[in-house]
């Protein structure tokens, strides 16, 4: 209920002037949006980790807001590390106006961030967007094979989908939005991504396990061992500011760890459903609104 709350807050123009306008929420913005990119990025990689860089920003109106996030990506492709990703959002790059615009746009993402040897991975949004994300993503991979998509395990066509995405970069999450249809309760949902886990480890691809589930996380490199993929043959991905001591500790150990860091001023709706992930999160993000 709580969640389903928050996820209808993250929509709301009304919601996000009152919270965006108020100087009191810095500290919990601070926790999961990096302030100062190259400083976050520079930090990550001197202790090990691998960065998924993410300008924030979601669903423009015109080809011209398109643009101009194209032009952010490809600035910010100058701050990050050989080896680093950068994470798209397709209706960012126009995907509800036209799927050739988003198409072209990541393309050029595409192209400028090959340059500079860093990969692509198109996020997954809201349910309607998804068959245009595998449409958009099947067609740059005719140019650039390394670019990446999500999975969400919630999504009951999820294990078909990993079953038809052999050899790709597969970044398997369990899912923030809510989709008609979509598994709901927990237990449901873990058994969807671990099926779909067992398809992406035991087959061709890249397998990029992004969860902070301390089980899940077992399961996959226990599926790992299984299925004789040494520690470049799959990597886990964790969000910026969530169990960063698990992030640590599983880069300790050898493993390929990549952190997802948002940054940008368009932080709301990614903040909302942070907090609609998990309650005690919204306690904290409240008690700071209430010790001022
Ligand atoms: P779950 O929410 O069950 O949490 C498991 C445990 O992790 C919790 O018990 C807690 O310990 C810790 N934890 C989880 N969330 C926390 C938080 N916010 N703060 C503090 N602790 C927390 N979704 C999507 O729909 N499309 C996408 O493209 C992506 N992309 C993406 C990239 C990466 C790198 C990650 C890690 C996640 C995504 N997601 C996503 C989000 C994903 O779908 C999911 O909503 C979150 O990862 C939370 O789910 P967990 O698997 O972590 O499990």
């Amino acid at each position: 209920m709580l969640r389903q709350a928050m996820l209808a807050l993250s929509k709301s123009r009304r919601a996000e002037r009152l919270v965006t306008t108020s100087p009191l929420t810095a500290d919990v913005v601070r926790r999961y949006v990096a302030d100062d990119i190259a400083a976050v990025v520079g930090a990550l990689t001197r202790d090990g980790l691998l960065v998924s860089a993410d300008h924030l920003g979601e669903e423009v109106h015109d080809p011209a807001q398109a643009e101009a996030a194209v032009a952010t990506y490809v600035s910010l492709l100058a701050l990050l590390p050989p080896g680093s990703d950068v994470s798209v959002k397709l209706t960012a790059l126009g995907l509800r106006q036209s799927q050739r615009l988003a198409t072209a746009n990541a393309a050029a993402i595409c192209a400028a961030a090959a340059d500079k040897d860093v990969t692509v991975t198109l996020d997954a949004e809201e349910h309607d967007t998804v068959p245009g994300l595998h449409a958009v993503h099947a067609a740059l991979r005719r140019d650039h094979p390394d670019v990446g998509v999500v999975v969400q395990a919630y999504l009951p066509d999820s294990l078909d989908r990993c079953e038809k995405l052999g050899g790709a970069r597969v970044r398997l999450c369990k899912g923030a939005y809510t989709a008609p249809g979509a598994y709901t309760r927990p237990a449901d949902i873990d058994r969807s991504f671990v099926r779909c886990l067992k398809v992406l480890m035991a087959g061709t691809g890249y397998p990029m396990v992004a969860t902070h589930d301390p089980r899940l996380l077992r399961i996959a490199s226990a599926l790992a061992v299984l299925d004789g993929r040494d520690m470049t043959g799959f990597e886990y991905q964790m969000l910026y500011g969530v169990r960063p001591e698990e992030q640590a500790r599983l880069a300790g150990l050898g493993a390929r760890v990549r952190v997802y860091v948002p940054f940008g001023s368009d932080w709301y709706a990614y903040l909302m459903r942070r907090l609609a992930e998990r309650p005690r999160n919204l306690a904290f993000f409240l008690r700071s609104l209430l010790s001022r």
